[in-house]
């Protein structure tokens, strides 16, 4: 069976604009989540606290949460690598991070300039700090079905990493596929190895990018494994500057068509979210590469 209703996990302005070759004026990110929480998103990713150099589209971190005003219910979790980042994080008054840890050797070394064991050593004093702070902690894990440079990811091996992250005490684990390389039956071994590890599906989500056109398909078998937490990006914006091959997210009106469809409750409304993509595409100088964005304004 399926879900009555859906949680949408936006990161169009994270993961999205963190891949895009423009730096877009903080202004304009404003604008962008103001739309997307208009639109019914709830969950709105709004930056990342990295170093600067690393990803210099989300330099403006500070200045965002500043000048944003937040929306009644609507939650503004950032990404926090390491103290110095969590550090800044609450010091913007930030009430819910995520550490976002990888599958693999080779990513964290390129992602986090880590290996495995440095990242947990990373990650483990900004989770309990975070947690005592009363905040709350979702943890991703990247190349969960593949990686450009090692190949396939053993399912145990990502149930493995996922488990340690969530021991640590982080309350949510996304689960990436951030080259877009997954396919169904592969998203069932992953999730029933995670569920077999001792997480908890209602606090798992997924996170996948459409690289080869899978991302929906993939959506769709995680929610009938009873996963009930889905991130996508508005316009199917992002992808990873460390990762190569990686292009954009699941696109949230692609997600939210089908689950409008199934007559799965997500609280958005496609018109407004159709709008909000069309509007940041011209920002962008290029169409949408959603395929819904481009049925209902192209
Ligand atoms: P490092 O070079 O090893 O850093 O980078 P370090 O700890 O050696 O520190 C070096 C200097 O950086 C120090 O300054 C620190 O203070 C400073 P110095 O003393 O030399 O003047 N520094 C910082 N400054 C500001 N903010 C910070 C910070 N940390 C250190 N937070 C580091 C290690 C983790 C910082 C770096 O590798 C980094 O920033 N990586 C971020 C990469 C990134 O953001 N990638 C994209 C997000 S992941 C993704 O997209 C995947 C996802 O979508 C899921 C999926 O699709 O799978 C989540
Ligand atoms: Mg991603």
């Amino acid at each position: 069976g399926l879900p009555p209703r859906v949680t949408i996990w936006e990161v169009g302005a994270r993961d999205g604009l963190q891949n895009e070759q423009a730096v877009v004026p903080v202004e304009v990110k404003l604008e962008f989540l103001a739309r997307l929480a208009a639109a019914g998103l709830t969950t709105l990713e709004a930056t990342s606290f990295v170093h600067p150099r690393w990803v210099p589209q989300l330099a403006d971190a500070e200045e965002l949460l500043a000048g944003l005003e937040p929306v009644e219910g609507v939650r503004y979790p950032v990404l926090v690598p390491n103290e110095r980042g969590l550090d800044r994080a609450l010091a913007a008054g930030v009430r819910h991070i995520a550490v976002f840890g990888s599958a693999t050797e080779t990513f964290a070394k390129r992602n986090l300039n880590r290996t495995l064991d440095e990242q947990y050593a990373m990650f483990e004093p900004v989770v309990t700090r975070a947690r005592a702070e009363g905040l709350d902690v979702r943890a991703y894990v990247s190349m969960c079905f593949g990686d450009p440079w090692e190949g396939p990811v053993p399912a145990a091996q990502v149930a493995a990493v996922g488990a340690r992250l969530v021991s640590m005490g982080c309350s949510e684990l996304s689960l990436g596929d951030t080259i877009g390389v997954a396919t169904p039956g592969q998203v069932a071994a992953v999730v029933g190895e995670v569920a077999a590890a001792g997480v908890p599906l209602g606090s798992v989500a997924v996170h996948f990018h459409d690289t080869y056109g899978q991302a929906l398909s993939n959506t769709l078998a995680a929610l009938r494994l009873g996963i009930t937490t889905v991130d996508s990006s508005a316009g199917g914006l992002g992808g990873c500057p460390y990762a190569e091959s990686a292009t954009g997210n699941l696109a949230t009106e692609d997600l939210v068509w089908m689950l409008d469809g199934l007559g799965v409750q997500t609280g958005v409304d496609l018109d407004a979210l159709a709008d909000t993509s069309a509007w940041m595409a011209e920002r962008l100088g290029r169409p949408s590469p959603s395929r819904v964005v481009q049925a209902l304004r192209g």
